[in-house]
């Protein structure tokens, strides 16, 4: 009978978290996924709580308490910024869940199990640990690259593929020992060795690959962290965990394969690393004049402007400078002025970053547009203002071949009859390279903090 509520409710949860990724697949909907994902949770450990056997309810409740007051208060304070950082953490315990699900599953008794069943719980466990313990310290490193305690710089140590293929081999063959061992005592150790080799694994991966591919790291581990996870449902016998692990492994896959297309990076070659140094530089050294323009100029120029693009980076989450911005599309859109907003794909830190910021500023969702519907109507805008975007408004990803971002598509914003740029200096982006956008004829540098520089730039408007 509990059982059978059990299923129902897992039912229910998983069709709960299909909802969920299909709301947060549109800023609209976003909102409601979330608390599609939230309930869906909640039924979750309900229902594994109501069926699971000989479980102590005070201790669970105990821990459940703990987590989640520790949850509440690391997302209350973590900044939009730091979310790559915070995921990254978030995918470590759930690889240290699983190896610590798998050792457990492999000390308690197999009451019951022999033969093939036997064997494919054992490959479970191994699985799930290998899975689990690459995510686990891959993530790690992938933390302190973001946080900026490790450097960006690729650690490229020399014969670092055959290493990483040597570790493989050892793991398949203590692999084949874990399953052939004579006593329980030798199949632990096995198991315990190749979760340090597979530790060391994790460690080398990630150390491999440049700052610039981090969120394709970040997301890649999230795809690990979920396939980790459906092991652990295999392991335990819990559908709902494989299910949902199949789905955060999948949707990890595929955003790691749109990260990669936006970046024009091959997913094999940000796997393999050595991109990302942050002192690269492109071979071109952009040349030319850089002319500065005060906030009356670009007032000025705004509201002779018929036709305005705004194209936001990752400076303008930097600067909190969105709500700003959303009042001076109000108030150019009241004096007549077209507004739109360009939207790079992988613009800020994290997938959707400026459009999460622009909908809590209250702009608009269709004046919002993807790059690819907007690209072509940069040649007939007025003035396009690029607030705190750095690489993604880089003409030298089309024009210079021997730059460490040639081909990735970027916003052709230079295209536009005068391009004001608002940044705090020359300093380059996240990629490390010169841009030469900044020495065009036709661009203003807009020097200042972007939130007090747009501050300005409204009072300068409402004059
Ligand atoms: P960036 O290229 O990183 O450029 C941001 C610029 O903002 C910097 O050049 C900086 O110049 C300026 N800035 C920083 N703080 C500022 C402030 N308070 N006020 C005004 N300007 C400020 O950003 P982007 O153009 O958004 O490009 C994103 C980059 O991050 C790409 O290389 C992308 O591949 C990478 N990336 C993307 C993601 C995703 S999924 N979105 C995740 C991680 C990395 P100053 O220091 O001179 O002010």
């Amino acid at each position: 009978m509990l059982n059978g509520i059990g299923n129902i409710a897992y039912l229910g949860a998983s069709t709960l978290f299909i909802l969920s990724l299909r709301g947060l697949s549109h800023p609209v909907s976003a909102r409601r996924g979330n608390l599609y994902g939230m309930l869906g949770m909640l039924v979750a450990i309900a229902a594994t709580l109501l069926i699971a056997p000989g479980v102590s309810l005070a201790v669970v409740l105990v821990c459940a308490a703990a987590g989640a007051t520790l949850g509440a208060l690391l997302a209350k304070r973590v900044e939009m910024t730091q979310m790559p950082q915070l995921v990254a953490v978030l995918h470590c315990f759930v690889g240290l869940a699983a190896v610590v699900t798998a050792v457990n599953s492999y000390l308690a008794p197999l009451a019951g199990l022999a033969g093939a069943a036997r064997v494919i719980h054992e490959c479970e466990i191994y699985l799930g640990a290998l899975i689990g313990m690459v995510t686990f310290t891959g993530s790690i490193v992938a933390f302190l690259k973001l946080q900026g305690t490790l450097g960006g710089k690729p650690l490229i140590l020399p014969g670092r593929h055959a290493l990483n293929l040597g570790i493989v081999a050892v793991a398949l063959a203590l692999g084949y020992r874990f399953l052939t061992a004579p006593s329980a005592d030798a199949g632990l150790f096995a198991l315990l060795t190749m979760i340090v080799f597979a530790g060391a694994l994790g460690v080398h991966l990630v150390m491999a690959i440049g700052g610039a591919d981090m969120p394709v790291v970040v997301s890649m581990l999230n795809s690990y962290s979920g396939w980790a996870a459906a092991a652990t449902g295999f392991m335990l016998d819990n559908d709902l965990l494989i299910t949902t692990g199949a789905l955060v492994g999948s949707s990890g896959a595929i955003l790691s394969y749109i990260m990669c297309r936006a970046m024009n990076r091959s997913f094999i070659s940000v796997i393999l690393g050595g991109f990302g140094t942050t002192s690269a530089a492109s071979s071109t050294q952009a040349a030319g004049e850089v002319v500065a323009a005060t906030v009356d100029e670009v007032g000025a120029l705004l509201r002779d402007a018929s036709d305005v693009i705004i194209v936001p980076g990752y400076g303008m989450a930097v600067a909190q400078a969105q709500s700003t911005i959303s009042e001076i599309t109000r108030k150019l859109t009241s004096m007549g002025v077209k507004v739109r907003f360009g939207i790079h794909p992988v613009a800020g830190r994290l997938p959707g970053h400026m459009n999460v910021l622009l909908a809590e500023a209250k702009v608009p969702y269709d004046i919002v547009l993807e790059m690819d519907e907007i690209n072509d109507d940069f040649a007939h805008a007025d003035v396009v203002l690029v607030i705190g975007a750095n690489d993604i408004v880089n003409p030298g990803a089309l024009e210079d071949p021997t730059s460490p971002i040639a081909g990735m598509p970027v916003l052709e914003v230079w295209k536009a009859r005068t391009v004001v740029v608002s940044k705090r200096s020359m300093a380059s982006g996240y990629a490390g390279v010169d841009n030469p956008l900044f020495y065009k004829d036709n661009t203003r540098m807009l020097f200042g903090d972007a939130k007090a520089s747009v501050d300005a730039l409204l009072q300068a408007l409402a004059a």
